[in-house]
């Protein structure tokens, strides 16, 4: 009978480091959960999509840009890197495409905040068809190759980069995006997608698609700074139920390849003056008052934090119209290498410049 409280002891030591690996186990992820909680300086507001689901009010855009070399890639994982430390700061939202080349390392970026505690459902991932998987059997075979590259199995947006539609070899091809639209409804049935929608259309080619489709786009995500404010396609959208996501929201700001000198105005100058922000800051606030979810994209660990803290003001409605008025039409993005494809969605011009793609 002596025994038998030493037998529980000795049963309760051996246990007891049974038990505790477990619990050190759960001891540091809520540790590491608590810690990335704490680096979280903003919590970003959300948008509601036509189809329930929400989306974080601002993404980081992981498209690296291009120079006379061709497409920019990621060194010694730096992108993988600017992943983490956005995910720090308060950023959820990523948006990738498979012609970027940056999947794999935004994929990585999110799998070692996953290991660190972050849950999936917390982040949001968009990423996008290219223009030579048009064909309808093609889109969830393009899907499954951007899941592969990013390591998920299943991305939150899903959108067709462009209405055009190109062959392997980059010659014209003449799928209807409408077709390419039924490929995108069967990559969403397959639940390899919960949300998707459409890049780079006009409102003829958007009000086509909402006529014509199952499932209703959920997003447009469009070129938006004060050089090209699109009013009139933001409105149009806005009115369908779209949700607008605006790319290179910085605009004549910044510098850009190939495009003139960086550009400051007078009445962002004025507008960072008056709420103590930066004008990089009074732009992307001018885009989310405009309920756009802008794409900024920053390498720069101080400009990850610069262009999320912007959930702390706000512009009056006249400050929006004034940097409405900055508009010159200005697109930074125009491939007029295709200006004669059927599908094309921009105005044509007099000089197109030769694709880089050929
Ligand atoms: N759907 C489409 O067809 C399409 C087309 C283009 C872009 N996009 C998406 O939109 C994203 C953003 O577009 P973008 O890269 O063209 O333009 P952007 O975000 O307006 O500008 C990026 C440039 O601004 C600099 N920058 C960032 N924050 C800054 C700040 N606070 N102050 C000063 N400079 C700053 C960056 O340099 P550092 O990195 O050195 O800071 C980079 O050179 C892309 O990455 C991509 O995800 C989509």
């Amino acid at each position: 009978m002596r025994s038998l409280p030493s037998e529980p002891r000795i049963g309760n030591k051996t246990n007891s480091r049974a038990a505790r690996a477990p619990l050190a186990a759960m001891l540091r992820t809520v540790i590491l959960l608590l810690a990335s909680r704490l680096a979280t300086s903003v919590e970003l507001p959300k948008v509601k999509l036509n189809d329930g689901r929400e989306m974080p009010a601002l993404a980081l855009g992981t498209y690296l840009g291009f120079n006379e070399h061709g497409i920019i890639r990621s060194e010694d994982h730096q992108l993988r890197d600017v992943v983490t430390r956005a995910i720090d700061v308060g950023y959820r939202h990523f948006d990738t495409a498979a012609v970027y080349d940056t999947e794999g390392e935004v994929g990585e970026g999110i799998a070692a905040k996953l290991r660190e505690g972050v849950r999936r459902s917390d982040i949001f991932v968009t990423t996008k068809l290219w223009n030579t998987h048009h064909k309808r059997e093609q889109v969830s075979v393009a899907l499954q190759q951007s899941l592969n590259a990013t390591g998920l199995d299943y991305v939150d947006l899903y959108l067709m980069h462009w209405p055009i539609g190109l062959n392997e070899d980059y010659s014209y091809s003449d799928v209807d995006f409408l077709e390419t639209w039924r490929g995108m409804e069967d990559a969403h049935r397959l639940g390899l997608v919960r949300s998707i929608g459409v890049s780079n259309f006009n409102q003829g080619q958007l009000e086509r698609l909402l006529n014509e489709s199952r499932v209703k786009p959920s997003v447009l995500q469009i070129e938006v700074h004060p050089q090209l404010p699109q009013t009139s396609l933001v409105s149009y959208a806005r009115a369908r139920g779209l949700v607008v996501m605006g790319y290179s929201p910085l605009g004549a700001l910044v510098a850009r390849f190939g495009a003139p000198a960086p550009r400051s105005e007078g009445v962002l100058q004025e507008l960072a003056k008056k709420y103590g922000k930066t004008e990089a800051q009074i732009i992307l606030r001018w885009l989310v008052d405009r309920n756009i979810v802008p794409i900024p994209k920053t390498v720069k660990p101080n400009r990850l934090e610069e262009n999320i803290n912007i959930f702390d003001f706000k512009l009056e409605r006249d400050e929006i119209q004034r940097i409405n008025t900055l508009n010159t039409n200005t697109r930074f993005t125009l491939p007029s290498f295709w200006q004669n494809h059927p599908y094309y969605p921009f105005e044509k011009i007099d000089n197109p410049i030769p694709s880089p793609f050929s």
